[in-house]
């Protein structure tokens, strides 16, 4: 539906507020001193959390020398903000801090987690979800979900090397010549990509799969073999280029061409996934038996339920002498320049947010419409007036996009 946009009131600057992300393990800040000072140049009052930026070397001291103001505490950060940028879904708790109609930047999954829109909604509060960016050409930019896969591929790579028993390139060396390891990488999009050419670096020899047949030049393109499994006609990409579920019969022509594979890897690094959906299960116990003594799975799955069916997040089994990893969050292992990243992914969307000094959501903009996971209908008032505040003169209606 095309609405009007809905601005805010343009007569006090904008004050924008980053926390500590308090998920355990997380080490990543939504916003960096640098992007902070751009903001501060063009008039937004920006307030840090103090500690907020220590785990991703960003100190409260460059945040200060960036033009933002340090809050002891995330009460005093929040109380008056207009928008929070953050990494992880907000606690209820910081929620309840915000002011009625303030806007929420950070991801929120909500397909998969429909309840938390209303978390929002139920409080006056407008989010933007980064994970619900659209893929296009002209979002390239705020394309956080890329940014963090891309980290993720080269960081499954990294964690396979250092947990396998072997060498990954091959090594001549007086005592003998040892053969190159080998790798298999499922799923060749923005992680698997970065995977194959991670584990090239480091002079594997590497397959990859993927159910999208267009990916095929891209993998060959990074030095891998295309596994080809000719599968009965099926559509297997959906219109926003993600991948769709096979039916039970193609499932089972990719078990048993993969199996092959599986086998003779040394390393196999699963990054399969389907929007909204469980991961596809891929690799089964009679693969897994199958495959040498030592091989290494990481299963960049594991949050969403694993491609491998041995897979526990956050943990390592060994099942056949096989060690699978599954590790979660791997973006926040890498926490300074995941932090760069996210916040080049922020500064981009909040180009399009913040227009003239006021919050600006454009409903006819196709990024915005997307990523505004709480649809607002403006009431006849605020239609009339498009610098009426959000909180005050507008319904919310929930949006499961
Ligand atoms: P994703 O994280 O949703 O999935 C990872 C990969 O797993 C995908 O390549 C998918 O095809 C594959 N997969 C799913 N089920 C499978 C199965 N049963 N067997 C084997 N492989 C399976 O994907 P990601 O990395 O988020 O990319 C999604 C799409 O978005 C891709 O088409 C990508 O090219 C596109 N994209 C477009 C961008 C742009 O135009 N700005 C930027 C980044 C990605």
């Amino acid at each position: 539906m095309t609405q009007d946009p809905v601005s805010s009131p343009k007569s006090s600057p904008i004050l924008l507020a980053i926390l500590h992300e308090a998920k355990d393990g997380e080490t990543r800040v939504a916003m960096t001193p640098d992007v902070v000072k751009q903001w501060v140049e063009k008039g937004v009052n920006v307030v840090v959390e103090t500690g907020a930026g220590a785990m991703a070397s960003c100190t409260d001291e460059s945040y200060k020398e960036a033009g933002a103001t340090i809050a002891k505490t995330a009460k005093e950060a929040t109380s008056k903000a207009n928008i929070l940028v953050a990494l992880q879904m907000p606690s209820a708790e910081v929620l309840d801090l915000l002011p009625e109609g303030a806007l929420v930047i950070s991801f929120v999954w909500g397909l998969a987690h429909p309840e938390r829109i209303t978390e929002f909604t139920k409080r006056g509060l407008q989010a933007l979800s980064m994970d619900a960016i659209p893929r296009t050409s002209r979002a390239q930019t705020m394309d956080a979900l890329s940014s963090m896969s891309n980290i993720a591929g080269y960081k499954s790579v990294l964690i396979a090397a250092s947990t396998l028993d072997r060498y990954l390139p091959m090594m001549m060396t007086a005592a003998g010549t040892v053969p190159p390891a080998k790798a298999l990488i499922v799923g060749a999009g923005v992680a698997g990509l970065q995977a194959i050419a991670t584990a090239k670096r480091l002079g594997a020899v590497v397959e990859a799969y993927d159910i999208r047949p267009v990916v095929k030049e891209q993998v060959q393109s990074l030095g891998a073999k295309f596994v080809e499994i000719p599968l009965e006609e099926e559509d297997t990409e959906s219109t926003g280029g993600y991948a769709k579920e096979l039916s039970d019969r193609n499932k089972e022509i990719q078990r048993e061409t993969l199996a092959k594979h599986v086998a003779k890897s040394d390393i196999v690094i699963t990054t399969a996934l389907i929007p909204g959906r469980p991961a596809p299960k891929l690799i089964f116990e009679d693969m897994v038996e199958a495959m040498g003594e030592g091989a290494v799975i990481v299963d960049l799955a594991a949050e969403q339920g694993g491609n491998c069916v041995y897979t526990k997040a956050n943990e390592t089994v060994v099942e056949h002498g096989v060690k699978i990893v599954g590790p979660v969050n791997l973006p926040a292992t890498l926490g300074y320049h995941a932090s760069q990243l996210y916040a080049k992914n922020i500064h981009a969307l909040l180009q399009l947010v913040i227009q003239e000094g006021a919050i600006h959501l454009d409903y006819s903009d196709d990024i915005i419409e997307a990523a505004l996971i709480t649809a607002v209908k403006p009431t006849e008032s605020s239609a009339e007036s498009s610098t009426a505040s959000p909180a005050a003169d507008t319904e919310k209606t929930s949006k499961t996009s």
